[in-house]
């Protein structure tokens, strides 16, 4: 009998060895170890043995089955290892390999720079205000003292849609329609950005189609001087506080008296470079006191009230920041340039 344990023993253990998984391990288990088992079977057999017999009989059956057991664990435990290592191996993750680029968006710069000039007048007490742009021939010129065959209305060649339909010229316009909706009451305190179309050859420094901000101030009491101060404050705000403004004596039929309103160039700071052709100053918007005829067509009396007005190209304003030589790249939509103004 001890005999046959021992046998058992070994065809056990060859098993366990050979067995590669935890089910093939289980059933070698269950086959050696269960009450089926062969094991079993012998120690059923002992009655027959003398008493002398008996307990070596037990104490063999005993210790096979215990080493059985221990090497059961040992090999679950190898198993289990194993197991766990291929499935970290199946799952790693190699930290080296690049990452995938998230493509990020930026504004457009003529976005950031209408917004950037809208927050400087926001901060002047200006309320942002739109208007159309396909406009009424009376809105874009007559309401802007300009009236039919005015010789001026040559300054801007239109894209007239229909003979009393155009895209508006300029953003002056919505002066005149927000003046109407005030009813005569000031103030108006307004600032307007948009598209503006000319008939134009595009060119390095020109474009059919453009943006514009529009300035309008009126109330009691404004004079040249307020005009000059906001500008001076919009300027260094923009531009830097080192640079200063000047106005020279212009012509625009719905303000009187006009200006040409200079800044002082930041490349060479007055000594005359090339972008500032040689002069030191830098021509940037048109202004003026609005005419007294435009503030009676919308409804205001000149002798109580009185207001200046300013239009500036959004395009110039940052070419000058930027450094861009050709306004079409605004236009062209090249990502090379357009990479450039992404915001950290
Ligand atoms: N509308 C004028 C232009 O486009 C600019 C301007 C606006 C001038 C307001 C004076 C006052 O040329």
């Amino acid at each position: 009998m001890i005999e046959r344990l021992k046998e058992l023993g070994d065809e056990a253990l060859q098993e366990i060895k050979e067995a590669n998984t935890i089910k093939a391990l289980e059933d070698v288990r269950v086959k050696y170890l269960g009450k089926k088992g062969p094991i079993t079977e012998v120690l059923r057999g002992m009655g027959k043995l003398s008493a002398e017999e008996r307990p070596k009989v037990g104490q063999k059956a005993n210790d096979v089955r215990e080493h059985i057991q221990e090497k059961l664990d040992e090999k679950s435990a190898e198993l289990e290892k194993k197991a766990l290592e291929e499935k970290l191996q199946a799952e790693s993750v190699d930290v080296t390999l690049p990452g995938k680029e998230i493509k990020r968006g930026a504004r457009h710069p003529l976005t950031a720079v209408v917004e950037e000039i809208e927050d400087i007048f926001i901060g002047l007490g200006f309320q942002v205000t739109e208007g159309p742009e396909v406009e009424t021939d009376y809105y874009n010129f007559e309401a802007l003292n300009l009236p039919q065959e005015h010789p001026a209305r040559d300054m801007q060649d239109s894209f007239y849609v229909t003979t009393d339909m155009l895209l508006r010229t300029q953003t002056s316009p919505v002066q005149a329609r927000t003046m109407e909706k005030h009813e005569g009451k000031g103030p108006v305190k307004i600032v307007c950005p948009g598209k503006v179309y000319r008939r134009d050859d595009d060119d390095a420094t020109h474009s059919h189609q453009f943006l514009q901000i529009e300035g309008l101030y009126v109330d009691h009491n404004i004079r040249m001087s307020d005009l000059k101060g906001i500008l001076e404050a919009f300027v260094q705000k923009y531009f830097g506080v080192d640079r200063s403004i000047r106005l020279r004596p212009s012509f625009f039929p719905f303000t009187e008296p006009s200006v040409e309103v200079d800044v002082s160039c930041g490349i060479c700071e007055g000594e005359g470079c090339r972008i500032c052709k040689h002069t030191g100053w830098i021509e940037v918007l048109g202004a003026g006191m609005v005419h007294p005829r435009v503030l009676e067509m919308s409804g205001f009396d000149p002798e109580e009230y009185s207001g200046f007005a300013f239009g500036m190209g959004v395009e110039r304003f940052a070419m000058l920041k930027y450094g861009i030589d050709d306004i079409r790249h605004f236009y062209t939509n090249d990502i090379r340039f357009l990479d450039q103004f992404k915001r950290a």
